[in-house]
């Protein structure tokens, strides 16, 4: 019995820390989707590029023009190349521009 109760109880632990992970990673990408919506999806409607249909932001072309990772687009948000406007770390914050780069990573594959 107490050996049950043992598994009970870790089961439940479990659940609800997975539970709390989950809620905090749908929030970031939501706040990511959000901010993605003010800033970029201007151009990037849809994750497409109104300017350079070259380069979207779906995953086959970001390979192709070596975007690799969040890393790779914040890069691209504070340099970016021509035809895009330029966010500095006033316009969007390191921390908000990591969840635009995980919302695009996550949501245009
Ligand atoms: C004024 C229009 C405009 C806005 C606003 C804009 N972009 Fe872009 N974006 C472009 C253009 C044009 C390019 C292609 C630039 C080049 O030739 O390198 C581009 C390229 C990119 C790429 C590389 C895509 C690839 O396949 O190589 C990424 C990633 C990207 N933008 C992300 C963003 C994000 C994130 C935002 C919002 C924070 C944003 N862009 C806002 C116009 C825009």
């Amino acid at each position: 019995m107490k050996q049950l109760m043992k598994v009970v109880a870790t089961t439940m632990v479990m659940a609800m820390a997975a539970g709390v992970v989950y809620a905090k990673e749908s929030k970031s990408m939501k706040e990511g989707e959000e901010l993605f919506k003010q800033h970029c999806a201007s151009c990037h409607p849809d994750g497409g590029n109104i300017v350079n249909p070259k380069k979207t932001l779906k995953g086959a072309d970001l390979k192709a023009n070596k975007v690799k990772g969040e890393k790779d687009i914040v890069k691209l948000m504070r340099h970016p190349g021509p035809g895009m406007q330029s966010f500095d770390a006033k316009a969007i914050p390191d921390r908000q521009a990591k969840m635009i780069a995980a919302y695009v990573l996550k949501e245009f594959k």
